[in-house]
């Protein structure tokens, strides 16, 4: 149900503030995603770090995603979730042999590896553990996301991937390592990409590299282009799903590949993003000198995406009529800095203690990023079959 059909009183049985997700229209957009990647042979692994709740995960993994994780939690996770460890990815510059470890005993799919040391790492603990590992070449494509500078990765400047000055080094490391075996190569440009050509941009990177490897003998399985699609948090409502089809569509048309190859994808914003609100109640109306504030019972601890990116959720009144006038406010939460502000100059109709406030486009990167600073509570979140 999206969350404008909700009757007000319904929603005033839960205590605020909550998560609510929309899980019909998650199966929808699960569809989406899963029908036009099938169909052109594609594999999705979705990224946990962007929700792991456990229903949304549940339901990613009956639609029949792989994963890709970024910590031995989250590979633990996606086992418990019913995710086959053979469909599982890990990646991340800083794998701790603790992790690698509880990796290497669920044997999964592969490890993204990130530096030539780690891969000297993994080659030592496989065969301390008496394994082999699979593992991916993370390369830096030196590709613009066009996105916010601190989700950007492919960048030479960023932390992340093989340097492409010591691909030649790590290609030889990986001819010595007997207990690596090299699958394929990773890519991952950065996330909320919304712009179609940087995603053309990386298959010509992707295409280079994987002759470059080829060429000297290194037989190439699989090309994983990461994940980073982008949605439309400025109309949620218009624009309720990525454009799968146009996505996968540039890969199938720019990405060379013979038909053993098998290609990889790592979404996470995309499939869960526009599934999820956070569901406020307004504590206080306030009327600075030059300002209205609408304070929230929801913060940044809730929510953190505009403190530390000043990133734009809409924020909307939930029930409201047409003829209500409109104000512009600057809608706050309760912590104690002053970067703990939702949304400036907010046109919303007039409000008061105890109406109901949706801040859109939260199903990824919300609750996960969710933290106890000022001992707040536990996050809660709300299904839609539960209302
Ligand atoms: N693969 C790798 C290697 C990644 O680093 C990421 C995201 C993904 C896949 C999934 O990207 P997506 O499809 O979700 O764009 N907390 C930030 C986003 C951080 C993304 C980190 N990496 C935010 O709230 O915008």
């Amino acid at each position: 149900m999206n969350i404008h059909q909700i009757n007000l009183n319904q929603l005033k049985g839960f205590e605020t503030p909550f998560y609510y997700y929309d899980l019909d229209l998650l199966n929808e957009t699960l569809s989406k995603a899963k029908s036009a990647a099938d169909k052109r042979g594609f594999h999705v692994h979705y990224a946990l770090k962007a929700n792991f709740n456990d229903r949304i995960l549940g339901l990613i993994q009956e639609k029949g995603f792989a994963a890709d994780c970024v910590s031995g939690n989250e590979v633990q996770k996606s086992i418990e979730a019913g995710f086959s460890a053979s469909q599982i990815t890990f990646a991340g510059v800083g794998k701790s042999d603790k992790e690698i470890v509880l990796a290497l005993k669920h044997q999964i799919f592969a490890f993204n590896v990130e530096s030539i040391q780690e891969l000297l790492v993994i080659n030592e603990l496989a065969k301390e553990n008496g394994v082999k590992a699979q593992v991916s070449l993370r390369i830096n494509p030196n590709v613009d996301a066009h996105t916010h500078h601190y989700i950007t990765t492919g960048l030479d400047e960023n932390k992340f991937g093989v340097p492409n000055s010591e691909l030649e080094k790590a290609a030889a490391v990986l001819r010595g390592c007997e207990h690596l075996e090299l699958l394929g190569l990773h890519f991952h440009v950065g996330s909320q990409i919304t712009d179609i050509n940087v995603f053309k941009s990386l298959c010509v990177k992707v295409n280079e590299w994987k002759n470059w490897f080829e060429e000297r003998g290194t037989a190439i399985k699989v090309l994983n282009v990461g994940g980073g699609l982008g949605v439309d948090y400025y109309e949620p409502d218009a624009h309720p799903f990525a454009d799968f089809e146009a996505y996968f569509e540039v890969f199938d048309k720019f990405l060379e590949r013979t038909a053993q190859q098998e290609v990889h994808f790592e979404l996470g914003r995309a499939l869960v993003a526009q599934s999820g609100s956070l569901v406020s109640k307004v504590l206080y109306t306030k009327s600075g000198v030059k300002k209205n504030f609408l304070i929230l019972d929801a913060g940044m601890t809730e929510l953190m995406r505009p403190a530390l990116y000043q990133a734009y959720h809409k924020i909307e009144k939930l029930g409201t009529s047409e003829n209500d006038k409109s104000l512009n406010y600057d809608v706050v939460g309760p912590i104690c800095e002053s970067s703990d502000c939702f949304g400036k100059e907010v046109s919303l109709p007039e409000s008061e203690r105890g109406d109901f406030i949706a801040i859109r486009t939260a199903g990824a990167y919300g609750e996960v990023m969710a933290s106890r600073y000022n001992l707040r509570e536990e996050i809660r979140y709300v299904y839609s079959d539960q209302i």
